[in-house]
C-alpha cells in the first residue's frame, strides 16, 4: 500500500513572498491527533518529493491546513508555492508527532513556543477544546523576523475570539503574543530574550513561568528548539523523554534543518 495519497487542494494563501498556506480535502479514515505532523509533497519528474509538515487545522475540522516557507531553490517549495485550487498533493497516510497535549503533564499555564513556520501545529492545539479543558492560560508565542511574517494574526486577534463554539474559552483563556525581531513592533526581541528577561509573563500579567505549575511546547528551528530547551532545563523543566512519558514540556524536531 502506497503510503502517500492524493488530496485536492481547496484554498491557497500567501501571505507574503516567504510564506503561504493552503487546504486541502482530508480523506474520511485520515485521522490524526491536534499537533500531529504528516508527509506532504508533489510528484517530481516522476519521484515523490515529500517533506513533513504540521497541521495547522484542528482534527475536528472537514479539511487539512498546512503553513509552508517558500525556498526559491527548495526542491519541494520551489514548486509546491505555486500550487492553484483543484490541483493535487500528495499527503502522508499515517501522521505521528510529539507536539501532544497527552505527553504533558498536568499543570497551571501552557506556553506554545513558536518562530516562524513553528505556529502551524499550534493552530491546531488552540482549537482544541482539551487543550482549554485541560489548562487555565494557554500562552501562543509568535516569534518572526518581520510583521509580514505573523501569518494568522488577523485570524488569532479578531476571528478565533468570535468563534462560535470556542470563543469564549478563547477569549478568557487565549493570550497571543506575536514578537518581531527585524522591524519595529509593539513586541520586538526573541523568545529567548523575553523568557530571560521576564518581560514575556510581565507584559501578560502572568507571574514568572515555573516548572511545577506551567507548562510548554516548542515548535521551531534547530537552534531555536536547543535555545529554549536549554533554558527551561536551567529553570527545572524536564522534557517528556519519549512519545507516551509526560513530561513539563514537548519538542518537534521532525521538520528542522
Ligand atoms: P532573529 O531575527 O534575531 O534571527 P528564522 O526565520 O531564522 O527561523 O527566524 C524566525 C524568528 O526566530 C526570528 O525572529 C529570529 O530572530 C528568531 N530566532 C532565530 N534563532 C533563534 C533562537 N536560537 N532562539 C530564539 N529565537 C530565534
Amino acid at each position: 500500500m502506497a503510503a502517500v495519497t492524493p488530496a485536492k487542494v481547496t484554498e491557497v494563501k500567501h501571505w507574503n513572498d516567504r510564506l503561504f498556506s493552503f487546504k486541502t480535502e482530508r480523506a474520511p479514515e485520515f485521522r490524526f491527533e491536534n499537533g500531529h505532523f504528516t508527509m506532504v509533497g508533489l510528484e517530481v519528474e516522476g519521484k515523490p518529493a515529500l517533506r513533513a509538515y504540521s497541521i495547522a487545522s484542528a482534527n475536528y475540522e472537514e479539511e487539512l491546513e498546512f503553513l509552508s516557507i517558500k525556498v526559491a531553490d527548495g526542491l519541494l517549495t520551489s514548486r509546491l508555492q505555486h500550487i492553484n485550487v483543484g490541483d493535487e498533493v500528495l499527503l502522508g497516510k499515517k501522521p505521528v508527532g510529539s507536539l501532544v497535549l497527552t505527553d504533558l503533564h498536568p499543570g497551571r499555564h501552557l506556553y506554545l513556543f513558536s518562530t516562524g513556520t513553528g505556529l502551524a501545529p499550534f493552530m491546531s492545539i488552540i482549537r482544541d477544546p482539551d487543550a482549554y479543558a485541560r489548562y487555565e492560560k494557554i500562552v501562543l508565542v509568535h516569534g518572526v523576523r518581520h510583521i509580514s511574517d505573523l501569518a494568522y494574526h488577523d485570524y488569532l486577534t479578531n476571528e478565533l475570539p468570535e468563534h462560535e463554539y470556542l470563543g469564549e474559552e478563547v477569549r478568557e483563556k487565549l493570550l497571543y503574543y506575536p514578537t518581531v525581531t527585524r522591524e519595529p513592533f509593539k513586541n520586538n526581541g526573541r523568545i529567548t530574550e523575553l523568557l530571560e528577561s521576564g518581560k514575556l509573563e510581565a507584559d501578560l500579567g502572568l507571574p514568572t513561568i515555573d516548572p511545577t505549575q506551567d507548562r510548554a511546547m516548542i515548535c521551531g528551528s534547530i537552534a531555536m528548539l536547543d535555545d529554549i530547551s536549554a533554558l527551561l532545563n536551567r529553570r527545572n523543566f524536564t522534557v517528556s523523554p519519549n512519545q507516551g512519558t509526560a513530561g513539563d514540556y514537548v519538542i518537534e524536531r521532525a521538520f528542522v534543518g
